[in-house]
């Protein structure tokens, strides 16, 4: 059941050879790192997409796109990977912490509004573990607002934001996608990200190379930027996977129906809700009547059975995160965040998933036939032994 092995295969290591018989590595002159952005463009369905190094990469280049002021506000929910809220303070922008959804995880709308004034600049929603969040409601309060909507997808690829609708990436302005090693597909590291105004293509694209404007051939730096490029040799790789990503989706979600099959009317356990959205980066099980060591135990009982388990996901929710509480940012000035309070209580419905509720198991498109049966007899024993005997 360990999730390694991924999907590289023979295909791959063509690509890797193609790339080094060619000579050409770089992204900049080369030919792969070019299709793979009109092919991921295409897969998502919006006019462009734009590689870069990383998934924090390409939420820094989204950032960098909106162009917020110093000082201005970003909305984010508070249970992610750190990778979508450093960018925003990289900008000199500050996040802002929305509560989220009790069941999903995902940015409270309500919450959202509330916190809208008049320096948001954006809204960052995080598709969690691979369940969509409600982007759709979440565009009309940003151009209600007249700000922008940024969708963090690393965990979320083909997952469409409603039934028949648009997928996770083509909702918002932005979208931003990750390829690090245990995301749906991967080449080890890399981002990218779509969206369908040629302005901000244009943006992200010099934000990524150091500010040239590559489509005049001028050796010019026109604005701030920093060098995020992608290389031919990830890209190509990423180009495989791509071809892979539909049957990796579709897998994951075959066995994730199955476990939750085998789980349904467990008392006091919370199943991952699926409307045909949900890709599944990670199985969320939500348990009940937990304390904070319980939530450990539940997690820790887990893995001892063979299905390694993290409970609460996170050690504590982003905005208990030394980088932002103390803060750590530029020498000692804590800039931009000097004066701004994290204080425990901010989020209490993402306090609640994190320290009592929240269990999750990595998910992958490897799983057989009795590595359900494992994992769904794993959660029943110890979901009976520690919840409902
Ligand atoms: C939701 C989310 N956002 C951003 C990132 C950052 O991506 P990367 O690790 O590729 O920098 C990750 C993954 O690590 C993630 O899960």
């Amino acid at each position: 059941m360990e999730p390694s092995g991924r999907t590289i295969g023979p295909e791959e290591e063509a690509a890797v050879l193609r790339v080094l018989r060619s000579g050409m590595l770089s992204g900049v002159w080369g030919t792969e790192v070019p299709a793979l952005t009109e092919e991921f463009a295409a897969l998502i369905g919006t006019r462009y997409a734009v590689a870069c190094s990383s998934g924090t990469a390409a939420i820094h280049l989204a950032v960098a796109a909106v162009d917020p002021e110093p000082g201005d506000e970003i909305i984010v929910p508070p249970i992610s990977d750190m990778g979508s809220v450093t960018p925003i303070i990289a900008q000199n922008a500050v996040p802002v912490f929305a509560d989220v959804d009790p069941v999903t995880g995902n940015l409270d709308p309500d919450a959202v509004a509330a916190l809208i004034g008049p320096r948001t600049r954006a809204v960052l929603a995080v598709h969690l573990f691979g369940k969509p969040a409600p982007v759709a409601r979440l565009r009309e309060l940003t151009d209600r607002a007249g700000i922008m909507l940024i969708e963090d997808c690393a965990q979320a690829y083909l997952a469409p934001s409603r039934p028949g609708g648009a997928l996770a990436g083509a909702v918002g302005q932005l979208g931003c996608f990750s390829l690090q090693q245990y995301k749906h597909i991967t080449a080890g590291d890399g981002g990218l990200v779509t969206t369908d105004d040629p302005e901000l293509a244009l943006r992200l694209r010099r934000f990524a190379d150091k500010g040239w404007p590559r489509e005049t051939g001028e050796r010019a730096y026109l604005s701030f930027a920093l060098n995020y490029r992608m290389t031919e040799l990830v890209g190509a790789v990423a180009r495989e996977q791509l071809r892979k990503l539909p049957a990796v989706v579709e897998r994951r979600r075959g066995s994730a129906a199955a476990v939750a099959g085998r789980l349904a009317g467990l008392r006091g356990l919370g199943l991952p809700p699926d409307d045909g959205d949900h890709v599944y980066w990670y199985f969320p099980l939500l348990v009940d009547g937990l304390d904070e060591p319980g939530l450990e135990r539940y997690a820790a009982a887990l893995t001892a059975e063979g299905v390694p388990a993290l409970g609460g996901y996170l050690a504590r929710p982003l905005y208990a995160e030394p980088v932002l509480r103390k803060p750590l940012t530029y020498g000692s000035s804590g800039y931009p965040l000097a004066g701004r309070d994290y204080p425990d209580g901010l989020c209490p419905v993402a306090e609640d998933l994190v320290y009592r509720r929240l269990v999750v198991v990595p998910w992958n498109e490897n799983f057989t036939g009795t590595d359900v049966d494992d994992i769904a007899a794993a959660v029943e024993k110890v979901h009976t032994a520690l919840v409902t005997s």
